[in-house]
């Protein structure tokens, strides 16, 4: 009895962490206490997890922690930022294994002398496990560009996953009733690992943190109802909070990205829309020195920065807060403008600044700072392109068109960092690099950075 309510204390504080670990996200300065919170919330489920009396040898377990462990560790220490989304994705394949493997067991263990409610529980837990885990493997590969990044797709893809999906959701409606045919709980599991190879493929690489954040609410989903099947509450409650979380996340993600939820439901997207879009055939765009840039910026009042991709990649970001503070002791204001969808991940540019200590009120969201592109003097470009590019306000043929974007073409000059006219993610041309008012300066952003402060401190 005792043992009982110690267990429960710890599932409860354990729900608390995790509830204000989430709350404690919602802002920046909070974020990294938040995510302390959440360990600290793991760290009693597993205590409570350890001493269930059901437990009869350690010896497995001790062999599990060593190996998440040695998993984990280096997953958390030395994975980079800017491959942060696919190391989620492997992370979320560990959890829907961990539910698919359990369900599976009490399956098996039961030999499938299971009532209709558990054959529920225990039918939903494998099904979206399963296609969790191969879903997962397969947006990781991509991320990682082991798979090829552009949709696989072929004629009638849709009417196969529609019909892959039905299938296997009658078999579990099927074995609600007869929770005794081993066979077929087997051919649902099979077919589930099938959904989520056919269900990632025929997405494209740019889309995939939209469609890991949603295999997350189905990992969630596949811990609720673990936690159903073997009667545990911390399950149940953190299931709920990862999957209602994934969920939003997907939802607001595709909503920044200009993609209807419909799209992410339905699988097919990630291609280009049909139509060419327009190109800058003719057109150069115009490069500038060090030595002019840091002129414009140093004697600017106003300069907005927009940070992208390519700060993350050259880990530049704290070159950018010490130009920054080399503006404003010139008497110039800097504000940042944070794109929801710049880099490759939620929250990507605002968690490289914090870490270089860039206060958290110089940074805006894009509705509060696209009214002021208008005043500034420079809009410099950090390694960002999608986020900026006009094309998604005017030009309809473009794949990007629709996507809210920074309104970096309405400051009086632009400057971008960049090494080359390379594209950014949609793989696309960028008409702000060839407007009059832009000038590029080329090179990787933290040497070019670098240049620009010592520059900025000479004139
Ligand atoms: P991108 O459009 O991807 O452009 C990044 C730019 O950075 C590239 O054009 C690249 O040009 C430059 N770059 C790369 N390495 C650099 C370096 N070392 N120094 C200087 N520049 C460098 O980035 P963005 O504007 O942040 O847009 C994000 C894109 O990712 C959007 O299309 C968005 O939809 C997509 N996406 C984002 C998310 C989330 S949640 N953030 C999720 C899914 C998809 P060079 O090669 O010429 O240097």
């Amino acid at each position: 009895m005792a043992r009982t309510i110690f267990i429960e204390t710890t599932y409860l504080v354990a729900s608390v962490l995790f509830i204000l670990g989430l709350r404690s996200l919602t802002r920046p300065e909070k974020a990294r206490r938040g995510m302390q919170m959440a360990a600290a919330g793991m760290v009693f489920a597993i205590i409570g997890t350890l001493i269930n009396h059901e437990i009869v040898d350690y010896h497995w377990i001790v062999l599990g922690i060593a190996v998440g462990a040695l998993i984990g560790y280096p997953l958390g220490m030395w994975v980079p930022m800017t491959a942060m989304p696919q190391q989620v994705a492997i992370s979320h394949m560990f959890g829907a294994l961990a539910a698919t493997l359990v369900g599976v067991a009490e399956y098996y263990t039961a030999s499938g002398m299971v009532g209709p409610g558990r054959m529920t529980a225990l039918g939903f837990e494998t099904l979206f496990g399963a296609l969790t885990i191969t879903g997962s493997l397969m947006a990781a590969g991509k991320l990682q560009e082991v798979l090829p990044g552009r949709p696989l797709t072929f004629r009638g893809q849709n009417v196969v996953n529609i019909a892959l999906f039905a299938l296997t959701v009658g078999i579990f409606f099927y074995l609600i009733g007869h929770p005794g045919n081993a066979t077929l709980f087997y051919v649902m599991l099979a077919l589930s690992l099938a959904i989520g190879v056919c269900m990632v493929l025929p997405i494209g690489a740019a889309d995939m943190p939209v469609v890991v954040s949603l295999l997350n609410s189905y990992a969630g989903l596949a811990s609720v109802a673990t936690g159903f099947a073997i009667g545990n509450n911390v399950l149940i409650i953190a299931g709920a909070l990862d999957g209602g979380s994934g969920f939003l996340l997907s939802v607001l993600m595709s909503k920044a990205m200009n993609r209807s939820f419909g799209n992410v439901l339905f699988g097919a997207f990630g291609t280009p829309a049909a139509g060419a879009a327009k190109t800058s055939a003719g057109l150069t765009a115009r490069s500038i020195s060090a030595e002019d840039a840091a002129l414009q910026l140093a004697y600017a009042s106003l300069v907005v920065i927009v940070p992208g991709y390519g700060m993350a990649v050259a880990q530049s970001q704290h070159q950018v807060r010490e130009l920054a503070e080399q503006i404003e002791a010139r008497g110039g204001t800097v504000k940042y403008a944070i794109h929801p969808v710049a880099g490759r991940m939620p929250g990507h540019m605002n968690v490289l600044l914090a870490e270089a200590n860039v206060p958290y009120d110089r940074l805006y969201d894009m509705d509060e700072i696209n009214p002021e592109f208008e005043r500034a003097d420079v809009a410099l470009v950090i390694g960002a392109n999608d986020v900026v590019n006009p094309a998604a306000r005017s030009d309809p043929s473009s794949p990007i068109y629709g996507m809210p974007i920074l309104n970096a073409d309405k400051a009086r000059s632009v400057i971008v960092l960049k090494r080359s006219m390379n594209p950014g993610f949609a793989g696309i041309e960028n008409e702000l690099f060839f407007k009059t008012g832009t000038s590029m300066l080329f090179g990787d952003a933290k040497a070019s950075l670098t240049k620009l402060i010592t520059e900025v401190k000479s004139v």
